[in-house]
């Protein structure tokens, strides 16, 4: 469901899976081996947590990334994306970056399968989807999620779903160039529906809860301005981080990541050791680990309003501490703090750009998103996209296989 006042504002290409299987078919003159869908993700709160080994709250949603697929005789590795209607051409034994950025998530993930020694022939590929790009909602992780699993599958190669999740992380990482953490592609990866799924990132445990927001309903507002994660800032806050375990770990040998810290460590430790930038890095982080454990304790007690209260609490954080917010961001929960139907708000992802994540009663939606808008055009001159989201399942095959 999208809000009506918001309709036309919604993205006009959908490649929607039977879509993506027919340009499939046009491109190759063949039916696809395989057809595998893997949907984007929401995080309810723990932010810039997975990197530091801390706690995260995603969910996986209804907007997916579609891949049909099959193998070729040669080595050759042809590609289509019809949302962008572009083509790349390569092989599999000289697997270079691309300067169209989608490949590179394909690629990645076939370079990270080889060096583990898997064989992998030529391919064809068409991918779409209706997951906005640059929104914060992870569509190159559910790109590199559909990739990995639908490989695995072709091949038996007879890969867990963790170990697909590692292979998909480690293609960002190392063919992408950004050090993100796991949450994106555990999420697209192990989503389920109408559940939430609490994920602790040093011992990699998961505990599935179930999102029972009876009159609420999730709404995403898009401020449109995209972000860029992999050119900078991301990787700053990562080494920030680590500069602040290295400083505490001097006095606390067994403190390895800001997951090990607490806060008497940072408030009587880290404080007068380390510049005033590198501790507030570290104190949103030891923070937001907190809030989330007391976020999901509200969310089992079915209390939104206390789980709402610690949304406003974390985007404070990421804006003030750590410092990843925009005006845009900012403004947008700002509204969100007058809408009485708004229980809760904060921005979402790597931020920098992209979405407000709000905790909304279901019969307002529309005048909310209405009212909202037309602020933030009044500010800034441009319209934000609002979506709803569902909780749906993780990657899947929708065909073949
Ligand atoms: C991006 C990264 C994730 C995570 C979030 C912030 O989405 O890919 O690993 O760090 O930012 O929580």
């Amino acid at each position: 469901m999208t809000p009506s006042a918001n309709k036309s504002k919604v993205p006009k290409i959908l490649y929607s899976q039977s879509i993506v299987e027919q340009e499939f078919f046009n491109q190759f003159s063949a039916e696809p081996s395989i057809v595998v869908s893997s949907p984007g993700r929401i995080n309810l709160i723990g932010e810039h947590t997975d990197y530091n080994n801390g706690f995260v709250l995603p969910a996986a949603i209804d907007k997916q990334m579609n891949i049909a697929i099959s193998r070729r005789d040669d080595d050759e590795l042809h590609f289509y994306a019809p949302d962008f209607r572009e083509n790349f051409n390569g092989t599999v034994k000289n697997l270079t970056k691309s300067h169209k950025f989608w490949p590179n998530y394909i690629n990645g993930v076939i370079k990270e399968l080889i060096d583990r020694g898997f064989r992998i022939d030529g391919l064809n590929l068409v991918v779409g989807g209706d997951i906005p790009a640059g929104a914060g909602l992870s569509s190159s992780a559910a790109l590199e999620c559909s990739v990995v699993f639908a490989l695995n599958e072709m091949y038996a190669f007879g890969l867990s779903k963790m170990d697909m999740v590692k292979i998909a992380r480690a293609a960002e990482n190392n063919f992408v160039g950004l050090q993100c953490g796991i949450m994106d592609m555990f999420a697209s990866m192990f989503g389920k529906k109408d559940h939430a799924i609490l994920l602790d990132c040093r011992s990699l445990k998961y505990e599935y809860i179930p999102l029972d927001f009876h009159q609420h309903a999730i709404l995403l507002m898009d401020t449109r301005v995209k972000h860029s994660l992999a050119t900078g800032e991301y990787n700053v806050r990562r080494e920030q981080c680590e500069m602040g375990v290295r400083a505490l770990r001097k006095i606390y040998p067994h403190v390895n990541s800001l997951r090990d810290a607490n806060r008497a460590m940072i408030e009587y430790t880290l404080k007068d050791r380390v510049p005033d930038l590198i501790y507030t890095r570290c104190k949103y982080v030891v923070e937001e680990n907190l809030r989330l454990q007391v976020g999901c304790e509200a969310l089992r007690r079915n209390d939104l309003v206390g789980f709402g209260k610690k949304m406003y609490a974390s985007h404070a954080g990421l804006s003030k501490l750590y410092d990843v917010s925009c005006p845009e961001l900012d403004y947008l929960v700002d509204l969100a703090k007058d809408e009485h139907a708004i229980i809760g708000a904060r921005m979402m992802g790597g931020g920098f750009g992209g979405c407000t994540i709000n905790i909304i009663r279901k019969s307002y939606i529309n005048e909310v998103v209405e009212r909202m808008s037309k602020s933030f055009v009044g500010k800034f001159g441009q319209e934000p996209l609002a979506y709803i989201c569902n909780i749906s399942e993780g990657t899947h095959v929708v065909s073949g296989g």
